[in-house]
């Protein structure tokens, strides 16, 4: 018998998408596909370097933790981006190594949620919309996930501390995104520095999923780690009740090498290594040298959030004047109010042969948001191919949205 909390999850997006636009043949010969965020530019050239010259190491067992290096390296990137004070992150006590952050959130859930808090049912706190992992996590670990909108309202972020007070008490676990999918919405430090107060005051741990943090146009988002030192007095545990999820995904255009680390509060990662050293696949080492190679060079990094500015200041200039646009502050994703995000994807496929997200299938249904969804008005945009090539399918788009008779 099949876990009925699995049969309880919705069905995957792109599953619905491919339902969706089955039927409808486009009009256009090239059909281009912005629905999904995987960078389509190059890898950098240091990973087939890397791997190469550890071929030798594909003979070793991972370690579960990561190997040395690596973690070694996730702590001088932290510590640099961040700006974080020297030598408090400690490689071997606040770094783990990860293979991509996806399968970390998901069996940090796992780890994270017992099955009751404060006398009744343990609570998982998530934004709606919302990556689908974190409810697939939440639901598997046998939670409560409790949604709470990112709404233009609530500047694109979920607003835990309006969560009520009775639900808070049960929360395990809070995730929080930043910059955030599918709206590229960024926290600042003062709010981060909130919601590590709230974790702390109502003992949960908070989840900072940060894949998007390099790539940003304006200010650079602050981590959940500046939050948890900014709110901790001398002398206490500066990372308590705090992880941070990274990624070379995004950063790296790698989503291919599977490869990511978590960081924070040393006794929450001790329990987590002992539940990774059970279900965890490792970096192979090879791999794991590559990772190293690419959190150390800032400067592929820099060219990588270059190009985004670029995309987004194309998407600036093409969708001018259009009342539904909210410039992203940071990740891929155009978050593009179109009245009915379901009709809009169908149009945007058939007369410009451009497959988007419909930012429903993205949220869980809220009888409190309009059409009864919080992503209903909304379609998602994956700015992931180069320069021409976006400006060309945005210029289509527009031009639908300008003519809504076809
Ligand atoms: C918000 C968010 N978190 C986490 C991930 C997982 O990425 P990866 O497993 O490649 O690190 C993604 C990937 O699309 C994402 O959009």
């Amino acid at each position: 018998m099949v876990n009925p909390a699995l049969d309880r999850l919705p069905g995957s997006a792109f599953v619905r998408l491919r339902e969706l636009l089955g039927p409808i043949v486009p009009q256009v010969e090239t059909p281009l596909a912005m629905s999904i965020g995987e960078p389509q530019l190059p890898p950098p050239p240091i990973v087939a370097e890397a791997v190469a010259a550890h071929a030798h190491l594909w003979n070793r067992y991972p370690p579960n933790e990561g190997t040395p290096e690596l973690r070694a390296a996730a702590a001088r990137w932290l510590t640099r981006r961040f700006g974080l004070p020297a030598g408090s992150v400690d490689p071997d006590r606040h770094v783990l190594s990860a293979t991509g952050s996806r399968e970390a959130l998901y069996l940090f859930a796992q780890t994270m949620v017992p099955p009751e808090k404060a006398g009744g049912r343990a609570v998982v706190l998530m934004p709606n919309p919302y990556y689908q992992v974190y409810r697939a996590a939440a639901e598997m670990a046998g939670a409560e996930a409790v949604l709470v909108p990112a709404t233009a309202a609530t500047g694109y972020l979920p607003d835990y501390a309006a969560v009520d007070p009775a639900i808070l008490a049960r929360t395990a676990l809070a995730i929080f995104c930043s910059p955030s999918n599918p709206e590229g919405a960024q926290a600042d430090l003062e709010r981060l520095t909130d919601l590590v107060r709230l974790a702390r005051r109502h003992d949960f741990v908070l989840a900072c999923d940060e894949c998007y943090c390099e790539l940003y146009f304006g200010d650079a988002p602050p981590s959940g780690l500046n939050a948890a030192l900014a709110a901790s007095a001398p002398g206490e545990d500066p990372f308590a009740n705090v992880v941070v999820f990274h990624s070379l995904s995004k950063r790296s255009s790698v989503p291919g090498l599977r490869s990511g680390f978590v960081a924070g509060d040393a006794a929450i990662l001790k329990a987590f290594l002992k539940l990774r050293s059970y279900a965890s696949v490792q970096m192979p080492m090879p791999l794991a040298a590559a990772a190293v190679a690419l959190w150390d060079d800032d400067a592929h990094a820099a060219a990588n959030r270059a190009h985004y500015a670029r995309l987004v200041a194309a998407a600036d200039r093409i969708f001018a004047g259009y009342p539904g646009y909210v410039r992203p502050q940071g990740g891929f994703f155009l978050w593009l109010d179109v009245g009915d995000g379901e009709a809009m994807t169908k149009r945007f496929w058939q007369e410009c042969g451009i497959r988007v997200v419909p930012g429903r299938y993205l949220a869980a249904d809220d009888p409190a948001a309009p059409g009864g969804n919080p992503g209903h008005a909304y379609v998602r945009i994956a700015l992931v191919h180069d320069e021409d090539t976006v400006i060309r399918a945005l210029t289509r788009l527009r031009r639908c949205l300008d003519h809504p008779d076809g």
